[in-house]
């Protein structure tokens, strides 16, 4: 066996987490190391994306260390053309169908979504930001989702992973809710309204709430992924996102479970999953989970009594 197929052999049998536990800590060693923070992981990491979504292509992969020294293009979006005389597809309303790309008709959106993405991806109109972030996080998800979530900006994870959500919160909460409304990350979109991680003061770890003026800055590039995927339904999470989205200051309590309007998309304010982290009470969880019934409602999924119980006190 030669060593790349001995590389190819290893990122099948490792697996997509335990390939990231490998590279996260020598992202981290690299970041603290440079002032600058090295650009070749979104190529590696869109690498090992791939691993995961489809093990059959694992085998062409390029072998991890070969691709991190040759940045690569940002995986392209998904694409399905409309067969001649193909009807467009209806939206489903009462079945648990999946609305990944392949269900669903391109109506022209793919190629703008690309270059929105290329758009995105270098952008450099918040100088600070560009100079600390690692990548910009686009969001992840299906082009034709009918559910979006957003959320306020990227943290560390995110920086370092170029996907929303996919830290502590992410994935003990975020994850978890889209897994109990039996969808997948790659049925919905997640999104965020700023897509660089806000800088932190030099020396100082963890992550800080992105300004007013900041996001102000990124909000067209989200609202024209809104345009362009045109979900049925908008669920923001916590207040900061409401705030950058719709910009009107709001308090959680006030809002949370009960629609509110983004240019006609109906749209549900829920707590952000790191308040339910830190608040991890079955009658904080009921009330997400409450939103997101009302959530599945309004897109006419079918819901489980078994899902219409999770996070009730048991008789
Ligand atoms: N918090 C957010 O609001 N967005 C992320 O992507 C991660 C944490």
């Amino acid at each position: 066996m030669n060593n790349r197929e001995r590389d190819q052999v290893t990122v099948r049998e490792v697996g997509f987490e335990e390939a990231l536990d490998t590279v996260m800590p020598i992202l981290r060693d690299i970041k603290k190391s440079l002032r600058r923070a090295p650009k070749a992981t979104r190529t590696s990491l869109e690498q090992l994306t791939s691993v995961k979504a489809t093990p059959k292509v694992t085998a062409e992969i390029t072998p991890i260390s070969s691709s991190v020294k040759k940045p690569a293009a940002p995986a392209p979006i998904p694409t399905r053309s409309a067969a001649p005389n193909e009807k467009p597809a209806t939206p489903t309303s009462t079945t648990r169908a999946s609305h990944s790309s392949k269900d669903q008709v391109d109506d022209g959106r793919l190629p703008k979504l690309e270059e929105l993405k290329k758009n995105i991806l270098t952008c450099t109109r918040c100088p600070n930001l560009v100079s600390s972030r690692t990548q910009v996080v686009y969001g992840v998800g299906s082009p034709f989702a009918e559910l979006m979530f957003v959320g306020e900006a990227p943290g560390e994870e995110e920086d370092l992973r170029g996907e929303p959500f996919v830290g502590r919160s992410g994935r003990e909460v975020l994850d978890k809710m889209i897994a109990a409304m039996e969808y997948t990350r790659n049925d919905i979109f997640i999104a965020n309204v700023l897509k660089c991680r806000p800088d932190m003061p030099e020396g100082e770890s963890g992550n800080r709430k992105p300004k007013p003026a900041e996001m102000a800055t990124c909000l067209p590039w989200l609202r024209e992924q809104i345009a362009l995927i045109k979900p049925k339904v908008l669920v923001t999470l916590g207040a900061t996102a409401i705030e950058g989205l719709l910009g009107e200051s709001v308090t959680m309590r006030d809002v949370r479970g009960k629609w509110l309007d983004y240019n006609g998309v109906p749209l549900m304010p829920t707590y952000h999953p790191a308040y339910i982290l830190r608040n991890q009470t079955m009658a904080e969880k009921r009330k997400v989970w409450e939103d997101m019934l009302l959530v599945m409602e309004k897109l006419g999924r079918p819901i489980s009594a078994k899902q219409r119980s999770y996070f009730l006190p048991k008789a």
